[in-house]
């Protein structure tokens, strides 16, 4: 059996491509990620987006507990710095997380250099536009 992914996309990543292309880039995520899959045909790489707090609390519930996945790559946007329940939800499942942005986050407005999620994930992948994406996916791989 191929290695499973998950990615989890949160608030305003449905617009990427569209949203900000000065911060986030004009290409699509879809698109971006369709290729992504393409290119990494040594794994099955599922991937959901929502922009409710809740169904990405019910994924990593969903998901979370599945042995047959390897890791979930999350950006979970701009409740990175303010969702105790998503980080709660991230300590209570076995799968581990790779949080994600496209943007560094750390180079942008104070607001955004916290995040209540990394203490609670694998590790973290910032700044490299949407190839961050695949440097999370890569590093799962290698779990
Ligand atoms: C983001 C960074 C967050 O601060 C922001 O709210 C987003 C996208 C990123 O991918 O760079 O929505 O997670």
């Amino acid at each position: 059996m191929k290695p499973e992914i998950l990615i989890i996309n949160g608030p305003n990543l449905n617009l990427v491509g569209r949203r900000e292309p000065s911060i986030y880039g004009d290409r699509s995520l879809d698109e971006y990620l369709d290729t992504l899959a393409a290119s990494t045909p040594e794994a099955t790489i599922n991937r959901m987006q929502s922009n409710h707090e809740g169904d990405i609390i019910d994924m990593l519930h969903e998901w979370g507990f599945d042995k047959s996945i390897k890791g979930i790559v999350l950006n979970a946007g701009a409740y990175t710095h303010t969702s105790l329940a998503i980080a709660d939800a991230i300590a209570a499942i076995e799968v581990p997380v790779v949080e994600v942005h496209i943007s560094n986050v750390a180079s942008r407005e104070p607001i955004r250099h916290h995040s209540m999620i990394t203490p609670v994930c694998r590790g973290v992948i910032a700044g490299f536009g949407l190839d961050s994406y695949r440097l999370a996916v890569e590093a799962i791989l290698k779990f």
